[in-house]
Order: structure tokens, then C-alpha cells, then sequence
């Protein structure tokens, strides 16, 4: 048995805009519909990366309004095996600080409304996945190694907080969602995690943290986001170019 080569996908957020956008671009329609953006093909030299833009090239889709389904079911024509999710987050566990980063190993779903499964149609066959470990454990070890060797100030582990938005939380929220055991506070990673994984795709987040969650710090929120997006950004950017020009065995022996 030949070891299986991954086909690579970033889905990138706020901030990401310019990523690979000399890249040719993929139009793809699928049955769920089209997928937010057109999909740009990274060529490296024996293996290329796709780059989708969660929030569209103008980024003016919310996150309850991402056909997250159309975003997933793009890659899986392309045949993505692994998708790197970039999103940002605000943080309210006190370890971490805005600008730097973090894999988070669990997530909670706050998140209504959202057309959140590929199991829609009753003539379709039903699959209820398996979702304790919600992200791919190699895909965030691998992205851990990256970050070590890329000298990125990236968390291991922790809860991330999926809500609504668009709107920011009230500072009584951030103190009810730290009270259910969340880390990190972002509006993306649901339903995009768990379609992944109906469709088979192996899906890791990585997420630049641009904020103190509300009523956490003295700045204000969009002072704080101001502030720390680019290092963030530039922290992320490491990561990937290690992740992808240098690959790192992540179980080194
Ligand atoms: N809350 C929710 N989503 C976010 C935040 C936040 O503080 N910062 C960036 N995305």
C-alpha cells in the first residue's frame, strides 16, 4: 500500500485577502451551491495548495451567512484531503494575549440557524459522525511542528467558542462562555469543522488571536484588533511557509 498523498486547502478569514491572489482562480459550483469565493491554486513544486476565502474576495459575507457546505463540498471536488483553517479569535484565558496564536484541540458550538450538514434529504443515506476529537489530530501536530520551527508564539490546545456574530459579545457573555470551559471566542469554525468531517475531510484550525475577549481588557475591542492583527498575521504566515516549504516530521523520533 503506497502511503497517501494529502491534497492541502486553506480556508483564510479576516485579514488574508491577498493570499495567493496572483494564483489562478477555480470556479466551482456545487449541490449545495457555490462556494464563497473562487478557489486559487498555490502551485509549489511537486504539490500545489488551494486557498479559499471563507468571508469572499470582498469579504462581505458574515459568518452566519457562509455556505459553509458549498466551501467544503468545493474542496472535496477538488480532492482536499486536509484543510488548514484560518480564523481570528479573542481570547479570554489569561495565558494567551492578543498577537499571538493558537491550535485549539476542542470546540463549543453556540451557533444557531447555519445550514450545518451535508445529511439534508431524507432520500440521502445518514451518517451521524463521530465528533469528540473535533479537529485531525496529525493536521495539529503537524501544524504545532510548524510552529516550533518557525519560532511562532503558537497555544497548544484549548476550547474555542463558536458564536453567532456578527456582532461582538457582551462582557457577561465572555464571563458565561468562560464559565463553560472556552479559551478563544471566534464566529467561523461551526459549521465548518464538523462538515468537513461528514465529507471526510481532515480539518485543523489555526487561529491568529487579535483580541482580549469583551470586558477584558482596558483598550477597546476594534483598538485591540487594530493593534494586533498584523502580528498575528505575520506569526500565521510563518507557520504556513514552514508548513509548506519546510515540512517538519511532527513525531520526530
Ligand atoms: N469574539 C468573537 N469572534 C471574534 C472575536 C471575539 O472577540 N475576535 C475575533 N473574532
Amino acid at each position: 500500500m503506497t502511503d497517501r498523498v494529502p491534497q492541502f486547502a486553506i480556508i483564510a478569514g479576516s485579514g488574508f485577502a491577498s493570499f495567493g491572489e496572483d494564483a489562478p482562480g477555480l470556479d466551482i459550483s456545487t449541490r449545495f451551491g457555490r462556494p464563497s469565493s473562487t478557489i486559487r491554486q498555490l502551485r509549489y513544486d511537486d504539490h500545489s495548495v488551494y486557498v479559499l476565502l471563507r468571508h469572499g474576495d470582498d469579504h462581505s459575507i458574515a459568518p452566519h451567512a457562509i455556505n459553509y457546505r458549498a466551501n467544503l463540498a468545493a474542496l472535496k471536488l477538488l480532492k482536499v484531503s486536509d484543510v488548514i483553517a484560518l480564523n481570528t479569535v479573542g481570547v479570554i484565558r489569561e495565558q494567551a494575549r492578543p498577537g499571538q496564536l493558537a491550535v485549539p484541540a476542542q470546540l463549543i458550538d453556540f451557533t444557531w440557524g447555519r445550514a450545518h450538514t451535508i445529511y439534508d434529504s431524507p432520500t440521502a443515506e445518514l451518517d451521524h459522525i463521530d465528533f469528540t476529537e473535533p479537529f485531525a489530530p496529525a493536521l495539529r501536530d503537524s501544524l504545532m511542528a510548524a510552529s516550533r520551527a518557525a519560532d511562532a508564539e503558537c497555544h497548544d490546545g484549548g476550547v474555542y467558542g463558536v458564536t453567532q456574530g456578527p456582532r461582538l459579545e457582551t462582557a457577561a457573555e465572555v464571563d458565561r462562555y468562560e464559565r463553560a470551559g472556552v479559551d478563544y471566542l471566534g464566529m467561523t469554525l461551526m459549521p465548518e469543522a464538523s462538515v468537513a468531517r461528514e465529507l471526510g475531510i481532515a480539518l485543523a484550525p489555526l487561529c491568529l488571536i487579535v483580541n482580549y475577549a469583551a470586558g477584558r481588557s482596558d483598550s477597546s475591542i476594534h483598538a485591540d484588533i487594530a493593534e494586533n492583527t498584523m502580528t498575528a498575521k505575520l506569526q500565521a504566515m510563518r507557520v504556513l511557509k514552514h508548513f509548506f516549504d519546510e515540512p517538519v516530521n511532527p513525531n520526530p523520533a
